[in-house]
This record gives structure tokens, sequence and C-alpha cells, in this order.
């Protein structure tokens, strides 16, 4: 496991843009394993610009995201199909059929977690995963729980996690209380994982996942099995450590 310490939010997103810049032309033609959440906006924004100057070319790669909200229609601006266009698919080469991520609103939960774990495996799984990290030590919406569940499946979303979204969404009531997402399993499966961390509220998160035992009460901490690991935190997210 590689831990890389920086200063801020700011060199995070350079740091990490540029560990997925080196990987995009190592793989052109290759499967990024994306995430969504306020941690790799910076990171994406970094990667636009590249793109802008004619330093990073998008159209060989497919793309595969971690989760989606349950029950949220695409158009949403609250879907991570949204987000994902919003702040990356729409700015640069990307071809349109390149993107996948699971589709919210399928009703049928078994048939779009099974739909989209073949999917994934039929792409051969990422050559870099991208992830935040929850507060709870989350990874995707793999919540604290007492076993690994390994492949991509429906969870009901935590409270905590409920809480940390809500700020998105006009009130409580209206967050979504289930997601789709990749399994323990399948993001594992990535050839590298690279997962940020920035803030004090993460610090807990990083203490726990990555200085602690491996656990499936601290998702994130399987990770400490993975061969080819890049944390990159910054000062605020390491103050415990
Ligand atoms: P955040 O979410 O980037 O919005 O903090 C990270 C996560 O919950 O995985």
């Amino acid at each position: 496991m590689n831990i890389i310490k920086v200063k801020n939010y700011e060199e995070m997103s350079r740091v990490a843009a540029d560990i997925i810049a080196e990987t995009i032309k190592a793989h052109p033609t290759g499967v990024l394993g994306l995430a969504t959440g306020s941690t790799p906006i910076g990171t994406y924004q970094n990667l636009v610009n590249m793109y802008r100057d004619g330093k990073l070319d998008f159209s060989g790669l497919r793309t595969v995201n971690l989760d989606e909200y349950r029950g949220l229609p695409r158009e949403n601006d609250q879907s991570y199909y949204y987000f994902m266009h919003k702040n990356l698919f729409d700015s640069v080469n990307l071809k349109k059929d390149a993107s996948n991520l699971p589709d919210g609103s399928n009703p049928d939960a078994d048939a779009e977690c099974v739909r989209y774990e073949k999917l994934v495996e039929s792409l051969g799984y990422a050559d870099l995963q991208l992830l935040g990290i929850g507060r709870n030590g989350h990874i995707g919406f793999n919540e604290p729980a007492d076993v690994f569940e390994v492949n991509t499946h429906c969870v009901k979303l935590t409270q905590s996690t409920i809480d940390a979204n809500k700020r998105f969404f006009a009130s409580e009531a209206d967050v979504p209380r289930e997601a789709y997402t990749m399994g323990i399993g399948t993001i594992m499966k990535a050839r590298k994982v690279l997962i940020l961390a920035s803030g004090k509220d993460k610090a807990w998160a990083v203490k726990n996942s990555f200085f602690g035992p491996v656990t499936p009460n601290v998702p994130a901490s399987i990770l400490q099995f993975h061969q080819d690991v890049v944390v990159v935190a910054d000062e605020d997210a390491m103050s415990e450590v």
C-alpha cells in the first residue's frame, strides 16, 4: 500500500489526476473505474483540463462506475449518471456508449445486480478503480457489515450515509434509501486502486482503514489485501494517524 500524504484538497486532486493520466496513457483502450461524491470533483476538473490542453485522450476508454441510487431516473440531478456527465463525461472525448453505471431506474434489483456484475466482468474489470471513502470507512455503498459482500448488490443506506448525502437533496425524505453498488470483490478485481481522502471528517476512516485490522466493519480496510493500492490523503485526513 502506497500512502501519499499531501497538503490539501487541491494537491490531492492534482496528484490523483496525474496517477489516472498515467494509467490512461498506459492503457488507452482500457477500463477506468470511477466514483462520485465531493472528493473526486477536483480530480475530474484536472483531467478535463489535461484533455483540453491536448494531453489526454479518452476516445478508446470504457468506464464503469461504482454505484447508483436505486429509484432515481438518470435525468434527476442527484443521480450519479447526471453527476458523471456534468463533471467529466460531457467535457472529454469519451465515446457516447463507453460509460457504464448501474441503472437506478431498473426496479428489478436482482436482475440489475446480475446485469451490472456481468457487464463489468465482460469488460475485464477496471485497470484503475478510483474511490472516495465514507466517514464510516465505506467504499462505493459497501457499508459496515458483518461480512464483505462480494458482487454487485442492492443496499439499504445507513443513517450516517443518508445524513452525509442529504445536503444534496431538498430534504432528508428525498434521499433514496437504497442503492446499487459494486461489491468488495468487484472492486478488489481492479488491477490498481486509487483511494482519495480529504478533510478532518475522514480522519477516523483513514486511520481505521489503513492502520487497523482488516474487518468488514470498516469496508475500506480490505484494500490492505490488494497488491496495488495508492492512498492520496491530505493532512487533515491523516491527522489521526
Ligand atoms: P464524499 O463521499 O466524497 O462526498 O465525501 C465519499 C464516499 O462516501 O465514498
